[in-house]
């Protein structure tokens, strides 16, 4: 009867577990048995402890004490693992404590924001995406994860992963934009960038954490740190697609978020740590708080104080406690006392030695830590070449009228205006701790390697009231306008005025949400006094979310998204506009007429009365402006032209589990090799749940000679068909199937399939 009744289940939870576990080495866990049959419960929760390094800061107030009292507390067995200590110096002096003066002598595993590079900075991650090239942003996380590797870093706390449509949230910068298809692939892409094979083999790959689990994107009002309030469809559907993926891709960590989902501080959140990402994703890797957060359950008034805190955070599945120091002091004496049951302790260490010893930090705890390396890898030429190659692929053309660009490189006379044009620091972008400031190639740098053209700079205009930092606010000039008239007669004597305007690189990232996305400071107005000399203007924006930019998209003929592109920016911006470089970008992002449409995407849905078929004002529309963005997602121009043609589907009807097979015809219809990414949306017309008017679900960059066509094979297979339900089951329902594939989410041409 037992035996029939288990076979029963088994069978049961084979048919219905569509998902993959992630694999256990039989090896590894017999010795996390042994040394944990050695521990001590006070050992145990000590791994399960996490203090910040002692000098960068990226929180409140961290909570462990001064350097003696951490330091006495490693040789205690109560520390698991470090953030932000960095440099083989000084990692080794955290690691030789732990090893050599602890009873059991368990390494550190030690954790750094390794966002968009180490010390050689790559564009924001935000930018990244807008290359939808998976190649180059995997490179571009390699080189990171060599760098932070290099310096003693063991696991990062990257790739962040939340989907947001509201560019007033501050870390949309962070992201891959407001798509799941695009942010899943960047975020593997990241994963495979950072951790390579999943192996360790080389000390130069690093763990991975995928973050901020859930739904941070969706804090109400942009507010950070703010409540989440989301449906199942959304949630299902936009904000979790990317973690699984991620998980699916051998991923090492997760990072829980600050934010509530539906009332519940993701800490403390059982049904979306232990239910989904451990049990039924099977994720083997550990859980790390967000700084502080499981201490913050107390304020948020779910936890009544530390110990019930403790108590939800641990059962809810989240292993270690990032600067909340909430797990030493009171766990302990929950589980000696019977209230926490030892089995939740057991699987958070067991997690994290797991991933320490697939580091390889037991067979050798210094093997991150070899100055030699960390001298020779450290901002070496070919980072610098990796990381210039990624600026490059990031820029999206907007607009281009007149063929202004790209530039004539002889016998013109450029004046370049705005303070952003010789910043050496705000290019950096906003998290880039282990950088010095200062060191960005300038777009003044960069175009000055231009030899051939007269280029006049005149500041202009003063972006910031004084140079902004990590930890403050930034204060925008509004009120010196005593470099306009200057301004204005550079550009009454140029032929072509180019003008660096936008965010400063600390306006965007962590606790930057702006109620305001227009030009900041003087910048709207001083465009609008220099267009009023000389209309011949190039828009260079550095920023890191999509800003309103309605005036500018009207006026001026010429318009560069050069987000902030890191250590080489300047080379980027100059090789673009230079035409050496031409610009292959497309928008992870809509960029929106005006803030009234903020939150606001491509992949919306239809609503009752979608279109104005009656011509009178019972539709869902606004009042005072079009619904559409105004540069929609997937959209992005080149130096050339292309055209597509010849949509074909392989057959109009398939079966469930059959791929689609779609092909497109594109030609480059200009008169300059370029690159193209081609896009694949698709639309369910009837579901049981009502789908977005349409979804990417397919994407391929293509490079085209003048004149030449290629053509595209996009395969759908059930993961693009499908979708979860409200039941939270993956479904592919039979019916008819819009496809619509273009060079945007705009995209032309258009046909269809029915699924039987
Ligand atoms: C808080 C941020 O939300 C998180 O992304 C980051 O990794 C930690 N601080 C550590 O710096």
């Amino acid at each position: 009867m037992k035996i029939k009744l288990l076979l029963t289940f088994t069978m049961i939870s084979a048919m219905t577990n569509i998902y993959a576990q992630q694999k256990l080495n039989p090896e590894i866990e017999k010795k996390i048995d042994v040394l944990m049959s050695k521990m001590t419960i006070e050992e145990k929760v000590g791994q399960m402890n996490q203090y910040n390094g002692f000098w960068d800061v990226t929180g409140p107030a961290p909570v462990g004490g001064t350097a003696e009292q951490k330091y006495e507390n490693i040789k205690k067995g109560l520390v698991g693992s470090m953030l932000t200590v960095r440099g083989v110096k000084e990692v080794k002096a955290v690691q030789k404590i732990a090893v050599e003066q602890t009873r059991l002598g368990i390494p550190l595993i030690i954790g750094f924001d390794v966002i968009h590079g180490y010390k050689t900075l790559s564009p924001i991650p935000l930018a990244e995406a807008a290359s939808w090239d998976l190649k180059a942003i995997e490179k571009s996380a390699e080189v990171a994860a060599s760098e932070a590797a290099a310096s003693g870093i063991n696991w990062t706390f990257g790739p962040m992963m939340d989907i947001s449509r509201d560019a007033r949230w501050g870390r949309v910068m962070e992201g891959a934009g407001e798509d799941p298809y695009l942010g899943g692939k960047i975020a593997v892409a990241r994963v495979r960038g950072f951790q390579g094979d999943n192996t360790f083999a080389s000390p130069l790959r690093i763990a991975a954490t995928a973050k901020h689990f859930a739904a941070y994107g969706f804090v109400g009002s942009a507010l950070e740190y703010n409540a989440a309030e989301i449906g199942t469809n959304t949630l299902y559907n936009q904000v979790l697609p990317p973690f699984k993926s991620a998980v699916d891709a051998g991923l090492r960590s997760v990072m829980t978020s600050f934010n509530t989902v539906n009332g519940i501080p993701a800490s403390g959140d059982k049904y979306l740590l232990r239910d989904v990402l451990k049990n039924k994703w099977g994720f083997n890797g550990f859980v790390i708080s967000d700084w502080a957060s499981i201490r913050e359950m107390i304020p948020w008034g779910y936890s009544k104080d530390e110990n019930a805190a403790a108590k939800s955070a641990v059962e809810a599945g989240t292993d270690m406690d990032m600067e909340g120091g909430i797990y030493v002091p009171y766990l302990i004496d929950l589980v000696n006392q019977g209230k926490v049951k030892q089995e939740f302790v057991d699987d958070a260490v067991r997690r994290i030695l797991r991933v320490k010893y697939e580091l390889g930090l037991f067979d050798d705890p210094y093997r991150f830590l070899d100055e030699k390396r960390e001298k020779e890898i450290i901002g070496s030429k070919t980072n610098r070449e990796t990381v210039l190659d990624m600026a490059k692929k990031s820029i999206v053309l907007l607009k281009n009228d007149q063929n202004i660009l790209p530039l004539k490189k002889s016998g013109q006379k450029i004046a370049l205006l705005g303070s952003l044009a010789e910043s050496k620091n705000s290019p950096l972008g906003s998290w880039r701790i282990a950088s010095d400031n200062n060191t960005a190639v300038s777009v003044l740098e960069g175009l000055q390697q231009y030899k051939g053209n007269a280029l006049n700079y005149v500041k202009g205009l003063e972006l910031t009231k004084t140079e902004p930092t990590f930890l403050t606010e930034v204060e925008y000039n509004t009120t010196d306008k005593s470099g306009f008239e200057a301004a204005k007669k550079a550009a009454k004597e140029a032929d072509v005025v180019i003008m660096v305007l936008g965010e400063h690189g600390f306006s965007s990232g962590e606790a930057r949400t702006r109620t305001n996305l227009d030009l900041p400071g003087l910048q709207q107005e001083f465009l609008e006094e220099i267009y009023k000399v000389n209309p011949n203007i190039v828009l260079v924006l550095n920023n890191g979310r999509p800003l309103t930019i309605s005036w500018a998209a009207e006026k001026i003929p010429a318009i560069v998204e050069a987000w902030q592109l890191g250590t080489e920016t300047g080379n980027a911006v100059a090789q673009v506009l230079y035409g050496d470089y031409n610009p292959s970008g497309k928008l992870p992002m809509s960029f929106p007429r005006n803030l009234g449409q903020v939150p606001i995407s491509y992949n919306h849905y239809s609503t009752g009365r979608f279109t104005n078929k009656d011509n009178n004002v019972f539709w869902s529309h606004y009042s005072d402006v079009d619904k559409t963005p105004l540069y929609p997602f997937g959209y992005g121009l080149s130096y050339t032209t292309f055209e597509y043609s010849n949509l074909k589907i392989n057959k109009n009807s398939f079966a469930k589990g059959e791929k689609v097979e779609v092909t497109v015809n594109v030609k480059n219809t200009g008169k300059l090799t370029g690159k193209e990414v081609a896009q694949l949306y698709l639309h369910d017309e009837f579901a049981s749940v009502v789908r977005p008017v349409k979804e990417l679900k397919g994407f391929e960059m293509v490079e085209l000679k003048a004149g030449e066509t290629k053509t595209i094979t996009f395969t759908l297979t059930d993961a693009e068909l499908g979708f979860y339900n409200n039941q939270h089951e993956f479904v592919v329902e039979p019916g008819t199937f819009k496809i619509m594939v273009g060079g945007s989410s705009d995209a032309g041409l258009t046909s269809q399939f029915d699924i039987k």
